[in-house]
């Protein structure tokens, strides 16, 4: 059984997906041993409802040594579902390659620092894109630029507001982050 740790910072409907893809079997023999958030927020009181050990530790400069003092040693793989805080190198480094993210774009466009929710979305239309999507990639100290698992698009049309491509994409995200997660969790090649 491996042991999931999943980082929050928001509604954590992604958190809610790997919840059920957990219980009906889509991600296989896992379960989250963790729920760490870095503000109050209702990704924690999901945790909470499900019984899922959770913990706040505030978001800052010391968000990162606390969380490598908290996250426990057996953890196989560490998600950030929705999370805003940026994770220091050295953390990077000690778990590299056990760090998965969700990016709500086609990465490497629309990533970066400051790059994140309706600032994405909203760049995504001015740029007048003809499609956008969602990046599953592993994390490195580098923002957004660790290597891509899984990708997937749609096209935008005419009518789309950053609203409607918000919600276009999170549908794309309840997709693509249980397979990927998968995958990472079993050695499939990416
Ligand atoms: C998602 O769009 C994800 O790509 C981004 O933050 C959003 C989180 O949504 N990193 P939720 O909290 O899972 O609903």
């Amino acid at each position: 059984m491996k042991n999931l740790v999943i980082l929050v910072s928001g509604s954590g409907t992604n958190l809610q997906r790997i919840i059920d893809t957990i219980d009906n079997g889509e991600i296989s023999d896992a379960r989250i041993s963790m729920v760490v958030a870095d503000r109050e927020c209702y990704g924690l009181e999901r945790a909470k409802k499900h019984n899922i050990e959770n913990v706040l530790i505030p978001r800052g400069k010391n968000f990162s040594s606390e969380l490598a003092e908290t996250i426990p040693a057996n953890t196989d793989l560490i998600v950030l579902a929705g999370f805003l805080s940026i994770l220091k190198p050295e953390f990077c480094e000690k778990w590299n390659g056990k760090i998965i993210n969700i990016h709500p774009a086609l990465l490497p466009k629309f990533g970066g620092k400051g790059m994140w929710g309706h600032h994405v979305h909203n760049a995504v239309i001015e740029a007048k894109e003809k499609q956008s999507g969602a990046t599953v990639h592993f994390v490195t100290s580098g923002i957004d630029e660790g290597e891509a698992i899984l990708q997937k698009s749609f096209e935008i049309t005419e009518d789309d507001t950053p609203e409607t491509v918000a919600e276009k994409v999170h549908l794309i995200e309840y997709e693509i982050f249980p397979k990927a997660i998968n995958k990472v969790l079993n050695n499939i090649p990416i």
